[in-house]
């Protein structure tokens, strides 16, 4: 079987900005990021996805970008670049660039020729239209971010579309010459010798061409069913694979919010030359009166559901993306597992098992490997990011909610959350900087921290560690079949996996007590490749949070 090498790849997430600070100015840099490559060597992951590292006025931390071809002032130049990329490879890791082409910064020069109108090349690049006749915006669509998707620009005398913040304009795809422009500037990447993009939001690429009022959620009209998996994105996809893609020797990964299966298997099937493996976030998404903000956990029958139909719907059709969290979601153990001792430990540790004994490439969040946490924050004065704050003058200064309500749905999950500084060390400010961290490091960080985790063989590091060797040694876990067992469970997380005469049964506890539970018949004398506690079931208990994977030998 000729198995391409994103398919056992383990993909490790780094936030730039939260990573490592070389240089004591208090953000995270890429020379910080090389002085860590033995880290996530001895993790023993294969691919870094870099958030963005280019050039940027850091409205939304790098996702809006003013030079793709040029590295973030702060973050150092592109010798550090070059560097980081020459090591990594040296080392055997491989590094996959965000790349954010839905939208630039309002600081990109496009932006600025495009604004001045008139009959200059640049005029068409972005989405401009006329105000209604009463001079009222061209439709009532909210941004992602607050407010209206639309900007009054006084040079131009237009409005145009931005889906996130107003300093996000979005492009327009529709227009050739922006897809040469940005396929020419991914093929300058691919040169250098990268290894693959993740595509932030790339199933928002494409827009009707009739752009009428959404049906109206909250304060504003919804754009989704305009913009969201719209009328071409497949052909600029497909483009995209001809033109760049099918170049290079690369794993491709969409953002692509609000997929069904059936969707990803468009984006990625293996026969139609687009994209490798989405995200999708059908199991992270959990709306209640506020919308997303809310502290809801989402039960675990609907969480098994959702993990196992994609399991199931994409097997031998597409790939799946693995992930309990990244930059975008609060912290995983925080969400899904219990983050108080003396849970903390086995849930993350259980919830690192459930996940990457499962179909796909998964992904790990810095620090996740940690089980790093929330962070508690006091009040929106402690928040940096655009949409958390955004959020908060929509819902709470506007007088819509109280604060005693909201907030601690917006607390629980806050970006903000995953973007404190990385845990290295109990030294000062976790090791991550010599200067004043750009956002406060987790009080935690002198229990919780990579030196501390490095010295103990019983530490989520070293589970990771182990749970990613197992997927080097095993094909099944790779290429197996999945079957979900105890559906309706409130406790367990059952499932196998089975490759031709190879079995793996996975059993993981969400639960912080004792479960009853039989380990089924033909895995009794199984071999027990991996648990959070040091000894393997008995007697029809399991404990709290408790995790195995147990391997029926063939022939057995
Ligand atoms: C994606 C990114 C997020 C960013 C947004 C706009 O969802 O993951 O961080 O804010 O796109 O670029
Ligand atoms: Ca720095």
């Amino acid at each position: 079987m000729n198995t391409p090498w994103w398919k056992q790849a383990v993909v490790y997430q780094i936030y730039p900005r939260s990573f490592m600070d070389s240089n004591g100015d208090g953000i995270g840099d890429l020379r910080g990021i090389t002085s860590r490559l033995d880290y996530l060597k001895k993790l023993g992951i294969d691919v870094i996805w870099l958030s963005p590292i280019y050039q940027s006025p850091n409205d939304d931390n790098g996702y809006d970008i003013s030079d793709y071809r040029a590295i973030m002032t702060e973050f150092g130049t592109m010798e550090d670049f070059d560097e980081l990329l020459a090591k990594a490879h040296e080392k055997g890791l491989k590094i996959v660039m965000d790349l954010v082409v839905n939208h630039t910064s309002d600081e990109h020069r496009w932006f600025a020729e495009s604004r001045k109108g008139g009959e200059g090349p640049y005029r068409d690049y972005y989405i401009w239209r006329d105000g209604k006749e009463d001079g009222g915006l061209p439709n009532n669509w909210g941004a992602c971010f607050g407010g209206p998707a639309w900007q009054f620009d006084q040079e131009r005398g237009q409005y145009y579309l931005h889906l996130f913040s107003k300093k996000q304009p979005d492009l327009n795809w529709d227009h050739p010459a922006v897809r040469d422009d940005v396929f020419d500037m991914m093929n300058w990447w691919c040169e250098k010798g990268i290894d693959g993009f993740r595509m932030d939001v790339i199933s928002m690429i494409s827009k009707t061409k009739d752009m009428p009022d959404g049906e109206v959620k909250g304060l504003y009209g919804d754009y989704s069913p305009y913009c969201v998996h719209g009328p071409k994105v497949h052909d600029y996809l497909r483009e995209m694979n001809r033109k760049v893609l099918s170049k290079y020797d690369l794993m491709t990964v969409g953002e692509t919010a609000g997929v069904t299966p059936k969707d990803a298997c468009l984006y990625a099937g293996a026969d139609r030359g687009e994209l490798n493996m989405v995200f999708q976030f059908e199991h992270v998404d959990v709306h209640g009166a506020y919308g997303k903000w809310n502290e809801k956990r989402m039960p675990l029958p609907q969480l098994k559901e959702i993990l196992s139909r994609w399991q199931t719907e994409l097997s031998g059709k597409a790939w799946n993306s693995l992930f309990w969290d990244n930059h975008d979601q609060p912290r995983a153990v925080s969400r899904f597992g219990d983050d108080r001792a003396p849970y903390r430990v086995l849930s993350a540790k259980a919830l690192a098992t459930c996940l990457h004994m499962m179909q796909g490439t998964p992904y790990i969040y810095q620090g996740e490997e940690l089980g790093m946490t929330n962070y508690p924050f006091r009040g929106p004065e402690d928040f940096q990011d655009i949409e958390s704050l955004h959020a908060y003058e929509e819902w709470c200064e506007s007088g819509r909610v109280s604060h005693e309500r909201f907030w601690p749905c917006i607390a629980a999950v806050s970006r903000d959350n995953a973007r404190t500084p990385m845990q290295w060390d109990e030294t000062d400010q976790a090791g991550f900087t010599k200067g004043t961290p750009w956002m406060p490091v987790n009080p935690n960080y002198k229990e919780i921290n990579a030196r501390a985790e490095l010295a103990d063989p019983d530490s989520v590091f070293y589970h990771y560690q182990k749970l990613i060797a197992l997927r080097k040694q095993y094909p099944v876990i790779v290429h197996g079949t999945y079957r979900l067992l105890l559906p309706d469970s409130e406790e367990l997380f059952v499932y196998e996996r089975i490759l031709g005469e190879e079995k793996l049964l996975v059993v993981c506890s969400f639960a912080d007590h004792e479960t009853e539970f039989q380990v089924p018949g033909e895995f009794v004398l199984g071999t027990c490749l991996i648990s959070n506690y040091r000894d393997r079931p008995e007697k029809g208990v399991l404990r709290a949070y408790e995790a195995v994977v147990l391997h029926r030998q063939p022939g057995l």
